[in-house]
């Protein structure tokens, strides 16, 4: 045994008793030998030269942290803010004015059981609307698109954010906007707070901004004056548009600091198409961490892993104890490389008289076409090894506390599986250039199927051979993840029992469903809204749902 894999196995050994088992963690270990050290000395190389600070939720301005009780109105405007150095940059944000103090995509603040009652006022030349994604509010209130407001024109939310502590996020959601809006900056985040996240950030010492930290992983291509371009081509318009450069937080390059101690992550992938396979890495090889919580708040426990995939529209929220890394080196925050498995090109798939390449190689045309705004940053491809964030380690005060061994009351919550038949999703695509459920493009008009209010039923998500990865979100409902079959090798590597990834054991609101993959998810359906209630069940991949990968469902009220 190594040096590397005897620490490394000591390492998990030590964390079985106090927290989850490993799935993936041998196999990933035996597998960072060689190619992946490699891999991973080279994106420390890249990491050395970051040199922007991370931008942080402050108490104002951009991502400024709000309490949902301060505000009353939040406005869609157009703004400017400097992404690049020394460039102005228009974006579309959502802007609050509370207490003196101006914000741009605000970090809402909630306790459960608090109230949200806000007007939106469109203030754009486009229509748009609010989605709280992940929040299970009523039809009215979810902002799913079937209605939206037009330009000069608003829009009155009022609910109870009734659900788990996790972080929420928000971005528009008026079916044909809904990708070109939330690339140029409509988006940003909403924690909801519980007994359960007050108590993990005592035990852990934890503060919003300072040790617990907001990452927001978006890539974004620029043009020479630093303007957002968005102009995919009919290929990309079905493929899914993927930036040439890595953001975090809408900075590039980042780094931050870091005492010794446990440092919280809370990482949404708000890319439009791009997915990441995270690992924190030191030294050539990749430092474990803990899993905490998914899309609908904390694991029971916290699970010890290596690397886990972020689609978009899903959130991790992760904890690194920096005790563990080398306190003479950085530790960077990577994404380490996997086959993207755009696998639906090819001669089928003429659409629209265009002929489409490859999806395979779709970036590689995407970015030969156009010259890059700056030519000494390299084009991140998707699938490509890349370093997203530097952290320094700094020395700091005494730390001790311990990885709790337990996070939150999910395991006693039962699975909501069923002995009946799943309902079956078929995803794939047409030959005009659509993407399909069960063969049918969205019509918003239509309600594609209905279930009955407080109904339990397992949903079989399969995906075509041919495809291309779906990461596919419910409104509405969060839901678990029962079992996975057919998962291309890169999947299998990273799942454990019944082919589940680490974020498969939590609730979650987004399933992340490979090429060839048939997923079974759990949804329990019982909601407090009176009368029929209306959601949608799409694609996260915007373009994708754009295309036509998204179905208007109906929940029928209850007898009774
Ligand atoms: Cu995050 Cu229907 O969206
Ligand atoms: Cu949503
Ligand atoms: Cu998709």
């Amino acid at each position: 045994m190594s040096i590397f894999t005897r620490r490394h196995f000591l390492g998990s050994m030590g964390a079985l008793g106090a927290a989850g088992s490993v799935p993936g963690v041998l196999a990933a270990t035996q597998g960072a030998t060689g190619a992946m050290s490699k891999e991973i000395t080279a994106i420390e190389k890249e990491a050395a030269g970051f040199a922007n600070p991370l931008r942080l939720p402050g108490s104002s301005g951009l991502f400024g942290v709000l309490p949902v009780s301060e505000f009353r109105e939040v406005h869609v405007v157009r703004s400017e803010i400097e992404v690049l150095p020394g460039r102005r940059t228009p974006i579309l944000a959502y802007a609050v004015e509370s207490g003196g103090k101006k914000f741009l995509n605000p970090a809402i603040l909630a306790r459960r059981g608090d109230q949200m009652r806000v007007r939106m006022v469109n203030r754009i030349d486009q229509p748009t609307v609010i989605h709280w994604h992940g929040l299970s509010v009523d039809s009215r209130n979810d902002g799913n698109g079937l209605k939206v407001v037009p330009p000069g024109g608003s829009m009155d939310y009022d609910f109870t954010l009734r659900d788990r502590s996790s972080l929420y996020w928000y971005h528009p959601h008026a079916h044909g906007y809904i990708p070109q809006q939330a690339y140029h900056g409509l988006a940003s985040l909403l924690f909801v707070e519980d007994d359960d996240e007050t108590a993990l950030r005592k035990e852990l010492d934890l503060a919003l901004g300072d040790t617990e930290i907001p990452l927001v992983l978006q890539d974004r291509e620029f043009d020479a004056q630093g303007r957002l371009r968005y102009a995919p081509t009919a290929a990309q318009s079905f493929g899914g548009w993927v930036g040439d450069r890595l953001l975090v937080n809408l900075t590039e390059r980042p780094f931050i600091e870091a005492g010794r101690r446990i440092v919280r992550f809370r990482i949404l992938n708000g890319s439009n198409a791009r997915n990441y396979r995270l690992a924190f890495v030191q030294g050539g090889r990749p430092l474990d961490f803990f899993l905490a919580g998914t899309d609908g708040g904390l694991l029971a426990q916290p699970l010890r892993i290596e690397q886990t995939f972020i689609a978009p529209g899903q959130r991790l929220d992760v904890l690194v104890d920096l005790r563990e890394a080398d306190p003479a080196l950085p530790v960077t925050l990577a994404s380490l490389t996997f086959d993207p498995m755009h696998n639906e090109g090819g001669h089928d798939m003429g659409h629209a008289g265009h002929a489409a390449p490859p999806m395979t190689h779709m970036g590689r045309g995407q970015h030969g076409a156009a010259p890059a705004a700056d030519p000494s940053h390299s084009m991140a491809m998707e699938g490509d090894a890349r370093a997203l964030m530097r952290i320094d380690l700094k020395p700091s005060a005494k730390y001790q506390r311990r990885m709790p061994t337990v996070l939150s009351s999910l395991a006693a919550v039962p699975v909501p599986v069923t002995a009946n038949l799943p309902r079956r999703m078929q995803l794939g695509h047409n030959d005009k250039g659509n993407w399909t459920i069960n063969g049918q493009v969205f019509d918003p008009k239509v309600a594609a199927l209905s279930v009955q209010q407080g109904a339990r039923e397992n949903w079989l998500i399969q995906n075509a051979e041919r495809s291309m990865p779906h990461p596919m979100h419910l409104h509405g409902f969060l839901f678990r993840v029962i079992e996975r079959l057919g998962s291309p090798a890169t999947v299998r590597e990273l799942a454990g029992a019944r082919g589940l990834l680490p974020q498969d054991q939590g609730l979650i609101d987004t399933v992340h469903v490979w090429p060839g993959e048939s997923v079974r998810i759990a949804i329990d359906f019982t909601h407090p809204h009176a009368g029929d209630q209306d959601f949608v069940f799409h694609c996260h991949t915007l373009e994708h749902a754009e295309a036509g990968m998204m179905l208007r469902y109906t929940v029928k009220e209850g007898p009774g």
